[in-house]
């Protein structure tokens, strides 16, 4: 096979590849035989339960989510052609579009191919916004905020104050500081490697007397907590919907600039009408007597390992690369998929279990993990 790269770029790369084997932070791709919770490895064939996936309700596979997309499929063919601005959109982005509006009590809501451009294409428009008026916005971050709120921010290449984790006091301080630059306080509802919440009613008390806009990344909301009815909503259909896409709900007003100026929105093609059928039909599940049910499911197997734990993500704090890698890898030999969170997901000396609860467990999936948790000595 002829060499794509040169001698010079493959012993660049190469450096890398000895910097992050030599730090145990060496990462390759899992396949698995299927999306079921219960499943096997490719490689080896072997059986596990999987704990690793954030499709929290199960609904990926839900035999009416797989309908919709079929159908879909059958009605639009596979692929949207184009961006939505050309001629990619179809009927089915448009009721999301109204349908994730409704749900969220926001005017509108805007679709973005997944809850990573979302971040991305939200805050660098609000930023070209401030920067076109001549005047820098600041946007304010919990440090532990998800890698697209850092990279959006960095694209936009706004000034960022970062605040301690869930510290409003903190970030009151440094709101006042800078008391005449419009402000963006951006922080997760649930944090995705901690499954903790985000103070979010204080936050919107503050961004209310300081008049800073609050944007909520609602990626991992499905146990709570709610979202204050004054915040900007980012989310995913990739997880608690099953499927793969991301939206923004908002005022009228803020979709409008993200349709007109967010990159990762206009220069990109749409969200495959299959991909957004799931995710509605998702969403209408979500909202029925059954959605409540398959809450109160995921509400009880997570009280089975965490009793209150208040979301479906629990960290087991490890420290470092190898006892988090051990660990893990002595769970796998019980056929328990529990991956290890390493440098630069979490900081150095943090790494971790991160252990993803779904109501499609069986609760003795869940006591089993927790048993053999105990065996390695690892408290919950
Ligand atoms: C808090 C948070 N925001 C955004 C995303 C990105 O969502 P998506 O997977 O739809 O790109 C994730 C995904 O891991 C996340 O955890």
């Amino acid at each position: 096979m002829i060499s794509t790269v040169s001698e010079r770029w493959s012993e660049l790369i190469g450096h890398r590849h000895v910097a992050a084997r030599s730090a145990g932070r060496w990462r390759s791709i899992r396949t698995l035989d299927s999306g079921a919770l219960v499943t096997a490895l490719r490689s080896t064939g072997q059986k596990v339960v999987s704990f690793a996936s954030n499709d929290y309700l199960g609904l990926s596979q839900h035999p009416a989510v797989i309908q919709a997309a079929q159908t879909a499929l059958a009605e639009y063919g596979a692929g949207a052609g184009a961006a939505r601005l050309i001629v990619g959109s179809r009927p089915i982005h448009d009721h999301m579009e109204s349908a994730l509006a409704s749900w969220t009590e926001r005017e509108a809501a805007l679709l973005f191919p997944t809850g990573f451009q979302a971040n991305m294409g939200v805050i660098g428009a609000l930023a070209a916004a401030a920067a076109a008026a001549t005047t820098d916005c600041i946007v304010y971050s919990d440090e532990l905020n998800h890698a697209s709120i850092i990279d959006g921010i960095r694209a936009a290449r706004a000034s960022v104050q970062v605040y301690r984790h869930c510290d409003v006091d903190h970030l009151a301080s440094l709101i006042a500081q800078h008391p005449d630059s419009p402000a963006i306080v951006v922080t997760d509802a649930v944090f995705s490697m901690d499954g903790d919440l985000a103070p979010l009613d204080d936050l919107a008390d503050l961004c209310a007397v300081t008049d800073a806009l609050l944007l909520v990344d609602a990626a991992h909301v499905v146990l709570g907590p709610s979202i204050p009815s004054s915040a900007v909503i980012v989310g995913t259909l990739s997880k608690t919907f099953g499927s793969v896409g991301g939206f923004l709900a908002a005022d009228q007003h803020l979709v409008d600039l993200c349709v007109n100026s967010a990159r990762s929105f206009i220069f990109t093609t749409a969200n495959s009408p299959a991909e957004v059928a799931a995710a509605h039909c998702a969403l209408m599940i979500c909202c029925s007597a059954e959605g409540a049910e398959l809450r109160s499911q995921l509400r009880s197997n997570v009280d089975l390992l965490s009793p209150g734990h208040p979301s479906p993500i629990l960290p087991v704090l490890l420290g470092s690369e190898e006892r988090a890698m051990e660990v893990s890898h002595a769970l796998l030999a019980q056929g328990l998929l529990v991956p290890a969170i390493r440098p630069p997901t979490v900081a150095a000396g943090t790494c971790r279990l991160r252990i993803a609860v779904s109501a499609a467990h069986q609760p003795s999936d869940l006591i089993r993990l927790g048993s053999a948790l105990s065996e390695l000595g690892v408290d919950l």
